[in-house]
């Protein structure tokens, strides 16, 4: 087994060096899809990046080409906003936003769950940061509230509410955010509302590094929120509307990462490796492994050869 962690160490190290993307600027004004379809014609997809070195990359690309200002990359958000109990049915798109504050304003990509403030506005929030909390009894067609005046992240209000009481509360009409509003007496308190941390890029990559950029990205009613940079803000990330027109970065690859590759593997064991599970086993975790490390669009199989049985890596498949 050791042996197999080892091969398992080396492999991921060969992929992240040969896999380091190649940025191009292209100075068209394009909404988002227009920069993915003209990026997955011409070159491999929208830039998507997985690393500092990466993002370094892409930074020299920009001031090599003297574009200072936002630029398109694959980066993108879906706004799924959902009530803690799974509330789905009339009314449950019911908002009540402090709008005049930008919100929700999503700063630096970090606000996933909502309080009520005075007035009975509501505010996109770390859900890390400690507040008092709104939990309801009852059914959801006949909800009473509590206030619960004990300030916690948003995870173990939602968890206290459970143990004590439904859930968080869910608020869908004026009248129940009023009676909420009446409750909390302005203190900032917590709601059900949330959604989940999801960044997804272009070409599908997972999403293992982030830059982002502590400014606000006014979400406002949007469904999808696209990312965007600029060298003026030493490239970090922020979101805007993936209908506006700005200039975008593709990527594509170093020929040389889309060669097959193989490794051996020894086992001390010699039945071991004719054991179907365990050999679905090691793929599986040759996998999990390259996928933590980002590199995807690898297929993995078992070939026999003379007598031994190997592992074939085939990138770009
Ligand atoms: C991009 O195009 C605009 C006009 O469409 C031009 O003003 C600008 O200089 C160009 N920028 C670069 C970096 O080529
Ligand atoms: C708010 O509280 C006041 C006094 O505590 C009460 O008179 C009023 O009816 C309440 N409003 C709602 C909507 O519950
Ligand atoms: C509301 O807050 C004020 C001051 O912040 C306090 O004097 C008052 O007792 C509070 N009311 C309730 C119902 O907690
Ligand atoms: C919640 O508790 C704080 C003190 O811990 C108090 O100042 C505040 O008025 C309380 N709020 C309500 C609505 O009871």
């Amino acid at each position: 087994m050791e042996r197999i962690l080892v091969g398992l160490l080396l492999l991921a190290g060969w992929f992240s060096l040969s896999t380091c993307r190649q940025y191009h600027f292209v100075n068209q004004s394009s909404t988002w899809s227009e920069a993915l379809t003209h990026c997955r014609q011409t070159y491999t997809d929208l830039a998507s990046i997985s690393s500092v070195d990466e993002n370094n990359e892409l930074k020299k690309t920009l001031n090599s080409a003297g574009h200072s200002s936002d630029v398109r990359i694959g980066l993108y958000n879906e706004v799924d906003w959902k009530w803690s109990d799974g509330f789905s049915s009339s009314g449950a798109d019911y908002r009540n936003w402090y709008t005049s504050a930008y919100d929700p304003d999503f700063i630096g990509a970090n606000q996933f769950c909502v309080n009520i403030y005075q007035n009975g506005l509501w505010l996109d929030t770390e859900c890390s940061s400690k507040l008092p909390f709104v939990c309801y009894i009852g059914t959801r067609l006949a909800r009473e509230f509590v206030f619960v005046n004990k300030s916690t992240d948003w995870r173990s209000a939602q968890k206290y509410c459970r143990e004590s009481y439904t859930d968080l509360a869910t608020v869908s009409t004026d009248a129940e955010n009023k009676k909420i509003n009446n409750l909390t007496n302005k203190t900032l308190a917590w709601i059900g509302l949330f959604r989940d941390k999801k960044f997804s890029w272009s070409d599908g990559s997972s999403f293992q590094f982030s830059s982002w950029d502590n400014v606000m990205n006014e979400i406002g009613s949007m469904r999808i929120i696209c990312g965007a940079t600029s060298v003026t803000r030493s490239v970090a990330w922020k979101f805007l509307s993936c209908e506006k027109k700005l200039p975008f970065v593709c990527y594509s690859l170093p020929p040389e990462a889309k060669q097959a590759m193989k490794m051996t593997i020894e086992s001390e064991d010699s039945v071991g490796l004719n054991n179907p599970a365990l050999k679905a086993n090691i793929l599986k975790k040759l996998q999990d492994r390259l996928e933590a490390k980002g590199v995807s669009g690898v297929s993995l199989e078992w070939t026999e050869q003379a007598g031994r049985k190997q592992a074939e890596g085939d990138k770009g498949g």
